[in-house]
């Protein structure tokens, strides 16, 4: 089990193109897969969870055209009838978005699955996806009233549903958007606070029976999905742990390049504004997804509230914040963000006890956080409980430690961001 040592105190200068992002190179692939004729994308994230969807869509037929470290893939889709049964269950590693996304497919196809991962994602509750595909008419086995995997999901004739998203999740939100292309009549979401929306915009751009009136998406039988061609943003998720190690720091100055601003993902530019930080952004792209440059300069921060309308917007932000926050001048609160004991570890718990760790005067609430800024941190071994942005946020707080902060277990950070040390290298110089 590999560990990384991070030595401070230190600051982030230069200039960084983070990966491309996680949520949409997921589904480029599968709507990559689900279209008629080749889909062509750049900047695909060679990263874990990634590669888990496309082993998984080549186990179930897809042609895919990959040449390791190019960032280029080719999607050769035979329609959203053309998946054939995979011969084995088919693994998902650590990766909850392949798990939930897969499921809504799946839940049109004519042929049983079981998915399957590692411990962690095995502890995950599926049932947020699995209740409301079982009610379209999808069969689905698994421990808990099939709330954890391995899942077997059989599809069948699905029936379009009502659905209110209360728990702002893309992931089950795209699951159903995805099924609502099998079913018959209408399928109807409703969404009070706006999750990512990626999945919309592949909708959109690949001429699905789409349509968005309010708060309400609207997904009807689809015969067809056209092939894309397209260049994948920088993931804003990777990027904040230098935008947010650059805007604690006074003395910091960089630039992240390339970055995806979807305004349903950028809340971490709009907290750390809020706390002061001296941030500029430069739009270079608008569709299909916003992409533009990031223009960070240190500053000392102060506290702020972060409560549940903001939290989707930044739900994976959230441990790397709570390390600004640390520092930040009174007191900041985290409320409404409950979501964070179910993802790749409990990141409320993970986090707190790291930053405790280290010197931070931090408090665990049942939804989120309280803390109040001290000035530095001290050296200490830490845990990423198998969590890659945990593991990543932990680094980025030796930037205002005094020693170093050992993170042990770090194989994880190559679930989203396998250059992550080398970039932070980069912008560290050293
Ligand atoms: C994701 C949605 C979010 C996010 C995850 C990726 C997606 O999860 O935390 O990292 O790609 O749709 P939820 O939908 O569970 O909030």
């Amino acid at each position: 089990m590999s560990q990384l040592s991070f030595s401070g105190p230190g600051q982030f200068r230069g200039t960084c193109t983070p990966p491309g992002d996680k949520s949409i190179s997921h589904r480029a692939l599968l709507f990559g897969a689900l279209a008629d004729g080749e889909s062509q994308y750049e900047n695909f994230l060679e990263a874990e969870d990634c590669l888990h969807t496309l082993e998984a869509l080549r186990r179930m037929g897809v042609e895919i055209g990959h040449e390791k470290g190019s960032g280029r893939i080719c999607v050769l889709g035979s329609g959203l009838g053309g998946l054939r049964a995979p011969a084995n269950e088919l693994y998902l590693g650590n990766s909850g978005t392949s798990m939930r996304l897969l499921l809504g497919i799946l839940a049109g196809q004519r042929f049983e699955t079981v998915l399957t991962g590692d411990p962690s994602l095995s502890g995950r509750p599926m049932r947020r996806v699995t209740d409301p595909l079982k009610r379209m008419g999808a069969q689905i086995r698994g421990r808990e009233d099939a709330n954890f995997a391995p899942l077997t999901i059989r599809g069948g004739k699905l029936r379009g549903m009502e659905f209110d998203n209360k728990l702002s999740s893309a992931q089950v939100k795209s699951a159903l958007l995805f099924a609502g292309m099998y079913a018959e009549g209408k399928t109807v979401i409703r969404e009070a606070i706006p999750s990512r929306d990626h999945t919309e915009r592949f909708l959109e751009a690949a001429g699905a029976r789409f349509r968005k009136t309010g708060d309400q998406l609207i997904i009807e039988r689809t015969e067809k999905l056209l092939p894309l061609q397209a260049r994948i943003a920088g993931d804003i998720s990777s990027a904040a742990f230098f935008i947010v190690g650059a805007a604690m720091r006074e003395g910091s100055e960089v630039t992240l390049q390339d970055v995806g601003l979807n305004p349903t993902r950028a809340g971490v530019l709009e907290v750390l504004k809020r706390m002061g930080a001296r941030i500029v952004t430069q739009v270079t792209q608008t569709v299909p997804e916003p992409m533009g440059n990031i223009y960070v300069r240190g500053a000392r921060l102060k506290g702020t509230g972060i409560t549940h309308r903001e939290i989707p917007s930044l739900i994976d932000e959230l441990p790397v914040l709570m390390v600004a926050m640390a520092l930040a001048e009174g007191e900041s609160l985290i409320s409404g963000a409950a979501e964070l004991r179910v993802k790749e570890t409990d990141r409320i718990h993970s986090m707190v006890g790291n930053l405790k760790a280290i010197g931070a005067s931090i408090e665990e609430l049942p939804d989120g956080s309280l803390v109040r800024g001290v000035d530095g941190f001290h050296s200490a071994t830490v845990q990423s409980f198998g969590d890659h942005r945990t593991a990543m946020s932990m680094g980025v707080a030796s930037l205002a430690t005094k020693g170093t902060i050992l993170v042990q277990d770090t194989d994880c950070v190559a679930t989203s961001y396998p250059s992550f040390m080398d970039h932070f290298r980069g912008l560290t110089g050293g």
